[in-house]
């Protein structure tokens, strides 16, 4: 088992499965409304599973244009919780397709902030990529239009995501098990 940082960290994903599933996610955008399409990666997590899957879209005929949104939750209660933008994108979005990729799904607040915001803006489209899937975490009526893979309801790492700002660079997902011996 690989030990980072003293840790030990259990593989649930590898780089080798994420790289063969970012092949199918791109190959179903392609399908849906993607001409003109505008790639909004949401910061931080996803910025490694977008590097990924653009290029997935390009072998998928696709020659989107980028842009990044780093949003934050806010509020630690379980009703005044919300979403803020912490930088925006600099592109108006009004009649494109827009393809927001995620890490994670959980709660949905996140996604559901990001995806009205677009419409608001006016948006022709919007549809929602994430690597994973946590559905017991739900607590809006929010589903992704393309998922890499439901994730057991673990503290994942690795793949672009963190705890307390460790662990972005392993290329491959997994659970972080105990220190190593
Ligand atoms: P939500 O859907 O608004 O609850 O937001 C989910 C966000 O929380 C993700 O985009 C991640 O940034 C973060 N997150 C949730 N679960 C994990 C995890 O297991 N590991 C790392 N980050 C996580
Ligand atoms: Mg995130």
């Amino acid at each position: 088992m690989p030990i980072v940082r003293g840790k030990t960290i259990e593989p649930l994903f590898t780089a080798e499965t994420i790289a063969a599933r970012n092949i199918e996610l791109a190959t179903e955008i392609a399908k849906g409304p993607s001409d003109d399409l505008l790639v909004i990666s949401v910061l931080k997590g996803s910025f490694v599973f977008a590097a990924d899957l653009i290029r997935a879209l390009h072998h998928a005929g696709l020659a989107p244009e980028v842009e990044f949104i780093t949003l934050s939750s806010y509020g630690a209660g379980t009703v005044s919780r919300g979403v803020k933008i912490i930088k925006d994108i600099d592109s108006d979005v009004k009649g494109r397709n827009i393809l927001l990729i995620d890490d994670i799904l959980e709660s949905g607040r996140t996604l559901k902030f990001a995806r009205d915001l677009m419409y608001e803006r006016g948006a022709a489209h919007v549809s929602i990529a994430v690597l994973l899937d946590k559905k017991v975490k739900r607590q809006e009526d929010f589903e992704a239009d393309h998922v890499g893979f439901e994730c057991p309801d673990y503290f994942v790492v690795g793949y672009g995501m963190d705890v307390a700002y460790a662990f972005r660079e392993l290329p491959f997902v997994g659970v972080v098990t105990g220190d190593a011996a």
